[in-house]
């Protein structure tokens, strides 16, 4: 097992490096840094096209490097193909050798390395005792299911013991149940094997419950580094705090006025706290998360007022999306284009085109610059489970 280490990588595409000097080509992937310690479990995530995949054909030795110095463990390996990284790489479109057993398939690392048949064979078993794969040992690719070739994928890779662990959107082909069983044992296999692991995923829910601590990528630039909560807690920009959440966090364009928040012909009350961090006309956006919203009720006549100065909006429902345990609900924002996203109870759901009220606590908002799209203030209950 090793570190992973990028400094300052920066690749080009193939076809563009074929033809024009690097300083004229469009980067895929710019001044990416950054180190995964011996053991951990990192996860990339982004959206499509954001050079996920480049980045970990880039450290698997699949394509050179166009700048930067990349190392494992101690070594630079800029220079060393692939084979001799010590790398395990598994795709989304895992090939497993179709004309060989499970086994076989299981082994075949091991044998390339030559290691003897009397060795191969304990570790073969002990993977495919962790992956639950000892009673299909006999079966070819073509007689097992989805869920049970990835399975040996993952195995196959796992066996070579390498120093680092790439795996690149494992799970997309999956079911959903198979998907959520397998990010299980995936992690169990970490706890168990404990090497360096490289994730790449699109899925937020993935990248929040795998990983020690999360890259998240949007155009090919590192937009935040950290562990899932802290980053979920305070984003650091307006892609960030879009993309980790599901439902993601409401956003709504206004303008702060000097003394409060325009939202069209609704205003909103700017605490002192946030107040001190813009500038009057500044259009911003606020963020809202929408296990934090919720539809205002008449208060009874006996009831104690929330403490916590809390806004409100009003709005009409759009969509209702039953879930189960609970709904959620889409509202438009009365005088906006926004819409808000909010969980309820299945007892409080509205009724589709009802007139509402929304509330939450103004402390709980993020603000963003709606330029730059940098946070300009996080609410200071979430401080508190970080930093
Ligand atoms: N050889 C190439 N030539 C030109 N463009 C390329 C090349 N390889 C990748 N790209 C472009 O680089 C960008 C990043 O691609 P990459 O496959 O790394 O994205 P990704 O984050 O893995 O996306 P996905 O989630 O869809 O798999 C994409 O816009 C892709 O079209
Ligand atoms: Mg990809």
């Amino acid at each position: 097992m090793a570190t992973v280490r990028l400094e300052h990588i920066t690749q080009y595409a193939d076809r563009w490096q074929a033809g024009k000097a690097p300083s004229e080509a469009v980067p895929i992937v710019q001044d990416i840094s950054f180190t995964v310690p011996d053991g951990e479990f990192w996860v990339l995530v982004g959206p499509s096209g954001c050079g996920k995949s480049t980045l970990l054909r880039t450290i698997a030795g699949l394509m050179p490097i166009s700048q930067g110095q990349l190392y494992i463990g101690e070594r630079l390996v800029n220079q060393v193909p692939a084979r001799q990284r010590d790398v395990a790489m598994v795709f989304q479109n895992y090939a497993l050798y179709p004309h060989m057993s499970v086994a076989e398939n299981l082994g075949f690392g091991l044998k390339m390395r030559q290691v003897p048949a009397a060795e191969r064979q304990p570790q073969v078993a002990a993977i495919a005792q962790a992956l639950g794969l000892e009673h299909l040992m006999a079966r070819k690719p073509s007689q097992l299911s989805g869920g049970q070739q990835q399975r040996v994928a993952l195995g196959r890779a796992l066996a070579r013991q390498p120093q680092a662990f790439l795996l690149d959107e494992p799970l997309s082909n999956l079911d959903a149940q198979l998907r959520d069983e397998t990010r299980t044992e995936l992690k169990q296999l970490h706890q168990q094997f404990g090497i360096t692991t490289l994730y790449v995923t699109h899925d937020q829910v993935e990248a929040m419950t795998l990983a020690d601590q999360i890259v998240v990528l949007d155009a090919g630039q590192i937009q935040q580094i950290g562990a899932p909560q802290a980053v979920y807690a305070k984003p650091a920009n307006r892609m960030v705090a879009a993309f980790l959440g599901n439902p993601p966090m409401n956003l709504l364009s206004a303008v702060f006025d000097g003394d409060a928040f325009q939202l069209g012909t609704q205003s909103l009350a700017c605490l002192p706290e946030q107040r001190s961090e813009l500038a009057a006309g500044q259009p911003v956006w606020l963020g809202i998360r929408p296990e934090q919203v919720s539809i205002a009720q008449a208060p009874k006549p006996s009831e104690v007022l929330p403490s916590s100065p809390s806004a409100r909006l009003s709005a009409q429902v759009g969509t209702i999306e039953p879930l189960g345990r609970e709904t959620l609900v889409k509202v438009k924002v009365s005088g906006l284009s926004d819409w808000i996203n909010l969980i309820v109870l299945p007892a409080q759901t509205p009724c589709p085109d009802e007139a509402l009220t929304l509330l939450f606590p103004l402390s709980d908002l993020f603000i963003f610059d709606a330029e730059t799209g940098q946070r300009c203030f996080s609410p200071t209950r979430s401080d508190r489970h970080t930093s």
